[in-house]
């Protein structure tokens, strides 16, 4: 499929109760092409108010003689895959605005809308599977359901703003929650293209709302929202605390955080060389480095540690980074100005407390947010480069001897969402897997995040799971009904 980098977008206004809008204050601001640094378009800026409309409409959807709560299981499925049909229809547009609002090469986008498809189909197949129990207690009989929540706030971030979104409506729409999203401010395009899909789907008015804007504006007056019975948040750790404690300080909503991560990948001297370069290689630089999972501490043992270095500094160099509407282009840009500067302030970090540059370490020109494939060699456990989210093009590669090293080792972060390790001794494999604070482990591959296999973290990774039968429990609560036999 090839890409169409002049792709126009079709919406840009906010979408509440099945129409697109313009914000209450009138407002707009720019999306930029962070290959370019341009402006894309002008879309509308939602703020408190629009937040409020949105919940209205939202509230309404959920009533309980609602069109959307009338529906049977079967009928919410096919109103799901008839999302899905559409999307595999604009799948080549869908794509191309995602390239030019995020960056990532097209191949990566299309690859990101596959698979927020098969997110969504998996999810349509749970609108009437998700039981409760008839439980033995004495002389009662009593039985559990499981209701949706209600109405569900949604706050994405920008580095997979899809399929972010389909991780989220997935769940929430299968159980029958009616949903309030906000987009990341740099990515709200496909977002509200998704918006008119569900509404061709036949989606009833209310139950999918989209607001483009901030995160202090709008991000806040859904987390603070009186109504919004849960909120979802994917982004930052300082962000995820904020919206905790918003979400305690006004009407106790649930919340679930999926934040960041400086996962551990583990090379073993057994395993095929090759192999785990490439793995580990692509761990790290997959989607530009910008994945909250990305195997950012490659650890390597010290009997292959010069080879590998040798080779994973080499493969870093080959890297083809550029026009990510470019075929064979493998990273475009950063996301933005102040992502380039914090992945760049990392590699001087790097360089100043004593790791060995191996490859890259600059800017690409100055035209867009291009950083060149970065390797360090030599990496400390207490240098910044090794405790914090770079969040970027970066490897850092460390040196180890023994097993039980090393899973102190990698657990001695405060973060665990992810961990790998490679190696062809299923004894060590296992051993690691049930030791490191880790929500998801991958042996010898990384980054297998299936539609059915639950994400999230462990420590300050997050909070709650998603994806997987898992990923429903955060959209439902728990009704206890017990009869006594008269
Ligand atoms: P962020 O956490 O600020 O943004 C994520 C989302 O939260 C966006 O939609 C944003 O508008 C919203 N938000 C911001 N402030 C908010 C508030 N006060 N209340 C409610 N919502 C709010 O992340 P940012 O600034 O884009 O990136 C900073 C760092 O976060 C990155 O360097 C990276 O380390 C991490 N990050 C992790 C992600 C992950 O997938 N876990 C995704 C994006 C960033
Ligand atoms: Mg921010």
């Amino acid at each position: 499929m090839t890409a169409d980098p002049s792709a126009q977008p079709k919406y840009t206004k906010l979408f509440i109760n099945n129409e697109f809008v313009d914000a209450v204050s009138g407002k707009t601001f720019a999306t930029l092409n962070p290959a370019t640094g341009k402006e894309i378009i002008k879309v509308s800026e939602g703020d408190k108010a629009d937040v409020d409309l949105a919940v209205e409409a939202a509230k309404k959807a959920f009533h309980r003689n609602s069109a959307w709560r009338k529906l049977s299981p079967l009928q919410r499925t096919n109103l799901m895959n008839k999302l899905c049909v559409l999307m595999e229809r604009d799948k080549k547009f869908l794509a191309s605005l995602e390239t030019q609002d995020n960056g990532k090469p097209f191949a990566e986008a299309l690859f990101d809308v596959t698979y927020s498809i098969l997110t969504l189909q998996y999810y349509a197949g749970w609108t009437d599977k998700f039981f409760g129990d008839t439980i033995p207690a004495g002389g009662f009989i009593s039985m559990t359901r499981k209701e949706p929540i209600g109405v569900v706030g949604q706050i994405i971030p920008w580095n997979y703003p899809l399929l972010m979104l389909a991780w989220k409506w997935g769940p929430a729409l299968a159980v029958g929650c009616t949903i309030v999203m906000k987009p990341a401010e740099q990515t709200p395009l496909t977002a509200l293209h998704m918006a008119a899909l569900a509404k061709e789907a036949g989606f009833p008015a209310g139950v999918i709302n989209v607001i483009n804007g901030f995160g202090p504006t709008a991000g806040a007056a859904i987390s603070e929202h009186p109504q919004i019975a849960k909120v979802a948040f994917t982004g930052s750790v300082d962000i995820g605390r904020i919206v905790m404690e918003a979400a305690a300080k006004s009407n106790l909503k649930r919340v679930s955080l999926e934040l960041g991560g400086k996962s551990p990948v583990v090379v073993f001297d057994d395993a095929d060389i090759d192999y785990a370069v490439e793995t580990t290689h692509e761990a790290l630089f997959s989607n530009h480095g910008q994945s909250c999972c990305a195997g950012s501490r490659t650890y390597v043992h010290e009997k292959i540690y010069d080879k590998f270095v040798e080779k994973a500094a080499a493969k870093a160099k080959a890297r083809k980074v550029g026009n990510p509407f470019e075929e064979n282009i493998q990273q475009g840009p950063q996301i933005d100005d102040e992502m380039l500067n914090k992945v760049l302030g990392y590699i001087e970090s790097g360089k100043q407390q004593g790791a060995k540059l191996q490859a890259g370490g600059k800017r690409i020109g100055n035209v867009g947010y291009f950083i060149e494939p970065t390797v360090f060699s030599d990496v400390k456990d207490d240098m910044k480069i090794a405790q914090e989210e770079i969040f970027g093009p970066v490897q850092s590669i460390f040196k180890f001897s023994t097993l039980d090293e090393m899973i102190d080792r990698a657990n001695n972060v405060q973060y665990g969402l992810a961990a790998g390790i490679i190696t062809n001794d299923i004894n060590k494999a296992m051993k690691f897997a049930n030791s490191v604070d880790a929500g998801s482990v991958w042996i010898n591959c990384y980054d297998a995040v299936l539609p059915q296999t639950p994400f999230g973290g462990y420590k300050h990774s997050g909070i709650g799971r998603e994806l997987g039968k898992d990923g429903l429990d955060n959209y439902l609560e728990t009704k206890t009904i017990t009869m006594k036999l008269v």
